[in-house]
C-alpha cells in the first residue's frame, strides 16, 4: 500500500462537499419522499431521523476515521484493523461495482429525460402521453423478455453518463475539487425553485400536513421501521467502499466529529426539501394517492410526469419544470455515482499498487460494458432484481459483519478517539459509538436481513420469487439476484488467490 504519493483533498471543506456529493442522491429525491408517503408521513421522517442520529452517524464517523488512520480503500482499511476483515471490504467494494453499473443506467434515464423535456411542451393535461413518456424512450417491457431490441437514446445517454462520470474523476480528488461546488449547488437552487412552485399551489398545504403530521398508527407497522434502517444506510453512503476511501484522503488535522454531523444533516436537508416539493406538487395536481402507489423508479419517470404536464396551463412553463425537475436529478446523480467509481478505484489500485487513473478508466469500461445489460428491453426488469438484492441482502449483510467485526474484535475506544481528535466542541461520545456500533446497527441490520428473507419467501405477491406479479421467473432471480450476491460476499477469498498468483508469478520473474 503505498502512500507517499497519495493525493488528498485540498482543504476540509472540499471532503465535506464530496461526502454530502455522495450522500446526497437520487435515494434523496424519490426513495425518501416516496417512504415518506408509504409511512405516514412525520412517523416515518421521526424513525429516519432517529436511526440517523443513533446508528448512521457513528458508523459514518467510523468508516472516514478508519479510512483516514489507515491511508486506504476500503478492503486496506478493513485489513489494517485485523487482517481477517480485509474480505469485508470486498465485499462492500464489489457491491459498490454491481450498484454503480446499474446506477449509470438510472443516471443515464434522467439525462434523456432532461433532454427530451421539450415534449413536456405540447402534452399540457395529457396525462397519457406524459406517463407513457419514458416507456416510449426507453423501449422497456417492464418484464425479463425483450434482451434483443435497444433503445438509441438510452444507450447515448449512457455514454454521455459514464463520461461524464470520468471526467469528473478522471484526476482523483484534484478533479473532484474542481466540480463539486457547483455539483452542491445546483440541486439547491432547483429544489428551492420546485418547491416554491408547489407551496404556491392549491392543495399544498394538506401536502405539507401529510409530509410532516406524524400519523403515530403508522409507527406500529415493522415495514416503517425497516425501511427507515434501510434508508439511512443507502442515503448515507455508509457500507459501500465510498467513506472509507474519502477518508483516506484526509488529512490528520481533520474534524471527522463535526464533519460527519455537517454531512448527515445535509443528507437529512435535501431529503426533506425534495419531501417538500414532491409532496405539494402531488397534492397540488390532485396526484396524491400515487406518492405511495409505486417504486422509487416508478414515481419519478412515470408517475411525476403526469404531475408536471398538470402543473399549469402553460405548455413552456410546464417544460421549463420538467427540464429543471430532471436537470436537478442529473446533478444529484453525477456525485453518487462517482463516489462509488471512486471508492472501487482506489480499493482496487491500493491493493494492486496500480496507477489510479489507469484504474480509474479500466473501472469505467467494464462497468460501462456491464451496464448496457440495463439498455434492452427487458433492462429495468433486471434492474430492479439486481437493486433488490444489492440493498436488500448485501448492503445488509456486509453492514452486519462489518459492524460485529469492528464493534467486537476491535478496540473501539481507538475509533472514537481519533474520531475525537481534532474536536473541541462536538464530541462523540464513547458510550453512544459503543452502543451503536457493538448492540444496535448489528441487531438492527440483522433483523432487516433475516425480514427481507422471510418477506420474499412468505409474502403472497412473491413466494419466494422478487417480482412474479410481474413476470419475473426464478432463472431471473438466481443469476440477477442470488449470484451476483453471492459472488459479492466471496468477492474478497477470489480476490486474495488472483493476488497470491500475481505475487508468485512476480517473485518467479525476479529470480
Ligand atoms: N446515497 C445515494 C442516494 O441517496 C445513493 C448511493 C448509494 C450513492 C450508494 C452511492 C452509493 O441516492
Amino acid at each position: 500500500m503505498s502512500d507517499t504519493k497519495r493525493s488528498t483533498w485540498g482543504s476540509s471543506a472540499t471532503f465535506i462537499l464530496a461526502a454530502i456529493g455522495s450522500a446526497v442522491g437520487l435515494g434523496n429525491a424519490w426513495r425518501f419522499p416516496n417512504l415518506a408517503a408509504k409511512h405516514g408521513g412525520g412517523a416515518f421522517l421521526l424513525v429516519y431521523l432517529a436511526a440517523m442520529l443513533i446508528i448512521g452517524i457513528p458508523l459514518l464517523m467510523m468508516e472516514i476515521s478508519i479510512g483516514r488512520r489507515m491511508r486506504a480503500g476500503a478492503p486496506g482499511a478493513l485489513r489494517g484493523l485485523n487482517k481477517k476483515f480485509e474480505p469485508i471490504g470486498w465485499a462492500a467494494t464489489s457491491n459498490a461495482f454491481v450498484i454503480v453499473t446499474y446506477y449509470a443506467v438510472v443516471f443515464a434515464w434522467v439525462i434523456m429525460m432532461a433532454v427530451f423535456s421539450f415534449k413536456f411542451f405540447n402534452m399540457t393535461g395529457n396525462v397519457d402521453a406524459a406517463s407513457g413518456l419514458f416507456q416510449n424512450l426507453t423501449k422497456t417491457t417492464f418484464t425479463i423478455k425483450g434482451f434483443d431490441t435497444i433503445s438509441i437514446p438510452v444507450l447515448l445517454c449512457l455514454l454521455a453518463a459514464w463520461a461524464s462520470v470520468y471526467y469528473c474523476i478522471r484526476n482523483g480528488t484534484k478533479s473532484v475539487e474542481k466540480i463539486i461546488k457547483y455539483l452542491i449547488f445546483l440541486p439547491f437552487l432547483c429544489l428551492g425553485f420546485m418547491a416554491v412552485k408547489g407551496i404556491t399551489m392549491p392543495g399544498a398545504m394538506d401536502g405539507l400536513k401529510a409530509f410532516f403530521i406524524p400519523d403515530f398508527s403508522a409507527l406500529s407497522d415493522p415495514a416503517l421501521w425497516i425501511d427507515a434502517v434501510g434508508q439511512v444506510f443507502y442515503s448515507m453512503s455508509v457500507v459501500m467502499a465510498i467513506m472509507i476511501a474519502y477518508g483516506s484522503f484526509l488529512d490528520d488535522s481533520s474534524n471527522i466529529a463535526r464533519d460527519g454531523f455537517i454531512i448527515a444533516f445535509s443528507d437529512l436537508s435535501v431529503s426533506i426539501l425534495s419531501g417538500i416539493v414532491m409532496f405539494t406538487t402531488m397534492y397540488g395536481t390532485n396526484l396524491q394517492d400515487m406518492l405511495a402507489e409505486k417504486s422509487g423508479v416508478a414515481l419519478a419517470f412515470i408517475v411525476y410526469p403526469t404531475a408536471i404536464v398538470n402543473l399549469s396551463n402553460s405548455g413552456v412553463f410546464n417544460a421549463i419544470f420538467a427540464f429543471i425537475f430532471y436537470f436537478c436529478l442529473c446533478t444529484l446523480a453525477i456525485d453518487s455515482a462517482f463516489s462509488l467509481v471512486e471508492g472501487i478505484s482506489t480499493a482496487v489500485s491500493d491493493k494492486f499498487e496500480i496507477d489510479r487513473k489507469k484504474t480509474t478508466i479500466a473501472l469505467c469500461i467494464v462497468a460501462g460494458i456491464i451496464s448496457l445489460i440495463y439498455v434492452s428491453g427487458g433492462g429495468l426488469a433486471i434492474l430492479d432484481i439486481v437493486d433488490k438484492w444489492c440493498n436488500s441482502f448485501t448492503l445488509i449483510l456486509v453492514g452486519v459483519v462489518e459492524t460485529v467485526a469492528i464493534g467486537w474484535f476491535y478496540k473501539t475506544k481507538i475509533i472514537v478517539d481519533d474520531i475525537n481528535r481534532n474536536s473541541k466542541k462536538i464530541k462523540m461520545p464513547k458510550s453512544w459509538f459503543d452502543t451503536a456500533v457493538k448492540v444496535v446497527a448489528p441487531i438492527s441490520l440483522g433483523i432487516l436481513f433475516v425480514w427481507n428473507i422471510i418477506d420474499l419467501f412468505t409474502n403472497e405477491k412473491t413466494k419466494g420469487i422478487y417480482g412474479m406479479a410481474d413476470g419475473y421467473n426464478l432463472l431471473s432471480n438466481i443469476l440477477a439476484g442470488w449470484a451476483v450476491f453471492l459472488l459479492c460476499m466471496i468477492s474478497g477469498f477470489i480476490i486474495n488467490a488472483i493476488y497470491k498468483k500475481i505475487a508468485a508469478k512476480k517473485q518467479k520473474n525476479e529470480k
